[in-house]
């Protein structure tokens, strides 16, 4: 019998995430990484060793990029796409706000995307085409309401782009008097917005890992995805804009006065 890539998925995303529910809070190994307080612990490692293991026992075939083991970006055939953590900080800290993510992608489309919060067991799924769901009910992005009484989320990147003051945006959006919010969980931000939970997110310089799942989630709720120009965005790009639609060129259009 041919295994089924959403039930793989699923189970593999639960199990990682019961992993590292387990061992949240508990002693564990913190090591650095390039740059200044870029960390991972041991249990980021254990639950991409988890995930990795489950997909090769299932697909052989396919292609794996995660962010503690590295990968090839392979254009064709499948390619799963995985954060073993995202918000590792939160996670270190004993923060209880991080996740799985897991994407994957079919000829250099995103097909699944998958992102699960253990701590508060919540598992937000898209498959192209189908919608976007949080514990298997139906999600949609916010409804239209004016830019100034959105509610926002961002990030920051461990190392700044050299060429933008990203603290001089946020001031900017904040100066508004626009409620912004900072998770330290990329994939969590975008599933938000994809909830209704945020209007919008920006941040600059993500990596793969982070955005994968939570693209195809967002776009599957009803909600719009680019980069700061006009630019159709994939997961390979560097800077990332999810709204509702409704506030995308207005945000956009703050952002863009800075870059
Ligand atoms: C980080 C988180 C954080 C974002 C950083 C990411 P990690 O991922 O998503 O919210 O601001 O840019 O690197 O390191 O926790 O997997
Ligand atoms: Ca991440
Ligand atoms: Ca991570």
């Amino acid at each position: 019998m041919s295994l089924n890539i959403k039930e793989v998925l699923i189970d593999t995303i639960k199990e990682a995430g019961a992993l590292i529910l387990k061992r949240f809070d508990t002693e564990f190994e913190i090591t650095a990484k390039e740059g200044i307080n870029n960390l991972v612990t041991e249990v980021d490692m254990a639950s991409e060793r988890l995930i990795r293991a489950n997909i090769k026992s299932a697909f052989p075939r396919h292609h794996i990029l995660g962010e503690e083991f590295g990968g090839e970006v392979e254009k064709s055939g499948y390619l799963w796409i995985i954060d073993p953590i995202d918000g590792t900080i939160n996670y270190a800290q004993g923060i209880p706000l991080c996740c799985v993510s897991i994407g994957v992608m079919k000829d250099g489309e995103m097909l699944f995307g998958a992102v699960y919060n253990p701590m508060m067991k919540e598992l937000f799924f898209a498959e192209k085409g189908q919608g976007a769901y949080l514990n298997d009910r139906p999600i949609r992005v916010s409804e239209a309401r004016p830019f100034l009484n959105s509610c926002l989320v961002t990030g920051f990147p461990y190392k700044h782009p050299e060429q933008v003051d990203i603290v001089a945006i946020f001031a900017e959006v904040a100066s508004l008097g626009i409620p912004i919010r900072r998770l330290g969980s990329a994939a969590l931000d975008l599933c938000w917005v994809a909830c209704g939970r945020f209007d919008g997110f920006w941040e600059f310089s993500l990596n793969a890992w982070d955005i994968a799942a939570g693209y195809l989630i967002v776009q599957e709720a009803g909600g719009k995805i680019t980069g700061f120009q006009d630019e159709e965005m994939n997961v390979f790009s560097k800077e990332t804009l999810a709204t509702n639609g409704h506030i995308h060129e207005d945000l956009k259009s703050v952002i863009q006065k800075f870059i």
